[in-house]
């Protein structure tokens, strides 16, 4: 099975919530799940057209709390979220730990009570341009991979874990198919490490940063990663359809 994951960050598509669903009809490649990942307000709207046009499409958060219920002003626990249709949900994004103090503590609460409620984290792991150059990246990743972990994680129905090197999101320059396999190869050898148990085997490695149409067939041969986490690209229908298509296993 791969993942496509369309993380719309805090935007909407151009056309709207409705047209972006119509445009996807025709994603019903059994091979490939595909993830929505709205901003909150737009969850259920998405969930509803989605059902409505039956489309093989999962809806996943950007983000979730780490706590079930009370006084969190301004939080969504993992159970709204599971109410509001959703079966994924990102964790970790770069996006968050730079901006809005997403700790590796707090990675690994929020993975738990994800987890915990039933719902596919997808933590998010990568260096920026600093560690790369120092040849620290290994270490790197084996650091955020130990942190997310959490016997919690077995209570999964599946785990993704993203590879997300900062200087690749959002700047049009992808990594390269070489340097997605050696980093996958670390996630992999953290996982084996550091978390046993049964989450490790129903863990899949994702890629995200500058994913396009022009670049997902060449990023798709990688052996050891099983999908896209897309941004930018994920905001045109039109995009995520032709990333979906270049996925589709040949036959
Ligand atoms: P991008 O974003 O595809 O726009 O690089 C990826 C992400 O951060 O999820």
């Amino acid at each position: 099975m791969k993942y496509l994951v369309a993380n719309w960050k805090m935007n909407l598509p151009q056309k709207g919530v409705r047209d972006y669903c119509a445009a996807l009809t025709s994603t019903s490649d059994p091979g490939v799940r595909t993830v929505l990942a709205p901003p909150f307000p737009f969850l259920v709207e998405t969930r509803d057209e989605s059902v409505r046009l039956r489309l093989h499409v999962d809806i996943g958060a950007q983000n979730c709390s780490e706590h079930a219920d009370g006084a969190h002003t301004g939080e969504v626990s993992p159970e709204m979220l599971a109410g509001a249709g959703c079966t994924f949900v990102i964790v970790g994004h770069s996006e968050r730990r730079a901006h809005e103090g997403e700790t590796d503590p707090r990675v690994n609460r929020k993975a738990a009570a994800a987890a915990m409620r039933g719902l596919i984290p997808i933590i998010c792991v990568g260096e920026d341009q600093s560690v790369r150059e120092s040849g620290e990246t290994r270490g790197k990743i084996h650091q955020q991979v130990e942190a997310a972990w959490s016997e919690a994680l077995d209570a999964a129905p599946e785990v993704l874990v993203a590879y997300e090197p900062l200087w690749a999101i959002g700047t049009g320059v992808h990594a390269t198919p070489d340097l997605i396999a050696e980093a996958g190869s670390w996630i992999s050898e953290a996982i084996e490490q550091s978390w046993g148990g049964k989450a490790s085997t129903k863990t899949k490695i994702i890629y995200g940063g500058s994913v396009s149409p022009e670049n997902a067939a060449e990023l798709s041969e990688v052996g050891n990663v099983s999908g896209f986490l897309v941004g930018g690209a994920s905001l045109e229908a039109e995009k995520l359809l032709k990333i979906h298509k270049a996925m589709a296993p040949r036959h």
